[in-house]
């Protein structure tokens, strides 16, 4: 029920109603919330003027100070371009040494190499550049073709067994498919090539054929292979005594690629590919092998 009465305490009415014997003073609005109010009124009469702010039809107030989101929105993009552009400036007049050691630049790197990897080379190099069999790893200390930011920067240029006038030519021979060496002589050299990565369990188990298949390498390999089998970056020619494989290093794979050869083609990226792109390409590869295993994608 309603019963307006005066508050004894106070000397206001209350508004009449009670809950559970609390009951409400009747007091007017206080000031301060009068000027708030008009306040924002006033600022929302002059921001209609001055900003954009009502639709007409097709069109819309524009407002006095001409403010529009979408010359900003351009202005913006152009801004962030010329920046770019300006890093990438710096990227091809610098040298592969003062880029890497310029971590501002390295960032730009990462950023555009990790999306130049993802549309060009993942599918054959992995999308972590770890390779598979006939592809090599880019990302471990084993180089076909020699590991320098220069050596790399040119393999993409001209290709490996590429059409290409400049192409790097590989061919790991067909010893057995072409009858330069029988069977017996290939498990031998095949023997002695494993027991140069593994020498311990190989040498001891097949220590004659080892012994055999080293003088076969001598006359057969070693021109390409080097005498240690540590490999000819010039010839593409694998070391064979480090603990990596290009194809595997288990006996059916390694007689296989003695018994047939092998020819790895690698495309060209010369005309795929604008030289500073390549140049990053060299750079970002460089850099993916100190990156922490699991941030490599
Ligand atoms: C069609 C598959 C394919 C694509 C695509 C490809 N590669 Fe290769 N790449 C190969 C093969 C195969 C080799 C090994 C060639 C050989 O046997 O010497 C190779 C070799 C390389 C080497 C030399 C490695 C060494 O140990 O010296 C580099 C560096 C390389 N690739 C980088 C790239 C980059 C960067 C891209 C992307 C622009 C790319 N590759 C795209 C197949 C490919
Ligand atoms: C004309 C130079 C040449 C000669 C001679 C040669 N190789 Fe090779 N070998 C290569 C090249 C180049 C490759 C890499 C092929 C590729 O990248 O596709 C290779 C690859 C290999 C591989 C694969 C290594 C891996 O990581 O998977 C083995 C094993 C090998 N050679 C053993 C031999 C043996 C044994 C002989 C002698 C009987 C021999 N090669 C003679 C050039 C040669």
């Amino acid at each position: 029920m309603a019963i307006r009465e005066r508050d004894p305490h106070t000397g206001h009415m209350t508004i009449g109603h009670e809950w559970n014997g609390i009951t409400e003073l009747n007091r007017p609005v206080p000031t301060p919330v009068w000027w708030f109010l008009g306040a924002a009124a006033l600022f929302s009469v002059v921001f209609w003027v001055l900003m954009p702010a009502w639709p007409l039809g097709d069109t819309y107030t524009r407002g006095l100070l001409g403010v529009d989101q979408r010359t900003t929105v351009v202005q913006k993009l152009a801004e962030a371009e010329q920046q770019q552009a300006g890093w990438r400036r710096r990227i091809a007049a610098a040298d592969f040494a003062e880029i890497e050691a310029d971590e501002a630049l390295m960032r730009v790197v990462r950023g555009a190499g990790s999306a130049l990897f993802g549309d060009n080379c993942s599918a054959c190099h992995g999308a972590a550049g770890r390779g598979g069999p006939g592809y090599p790893s880019l990302v471990d200390d084993a180089w076909l073709w020699g590991g320098a930011p220069e050596s790399i920067a040119e393999t993409l240029r001209v290709g490996v067994n590429a059409p290409h006038p400049d192409t790097r030519v590989s061919e790991m021979p067909a010893f057995g498919h072409d009858q330069i060496l029988d069977r017996e002589a290939i498990l031998q050299v095949a023997a002695y090539v494993r027991s140069l990565a593994e020498p311990v369990s190989a040498a001891a188990s097949h220590s004659q054929a080892v012994a055999a298949g080293k003088e076969i390498f001598a006359a057969n390999c070693a021109a390409c292979h080097g005498d240690n089998g540590q490999g000819n970056s010039d010839a593409g020619a694998p070391n064979l005594s480090d603990s990596f494989w290009l194809y595997g290093g288990d006996p059916q794979t390694v007689f296989r690629t003695i018994f047939y050869g092998r020819k790895g083609h690698m495309p060209a990226w010369e005309h795929r590919l604008a030289e500073l792109e390549r140049k990053i390409l060299a750079l970002y590869i460089r850099d993916l092998r100190s990156w922490p295993e699991g941030a490599r994608r």
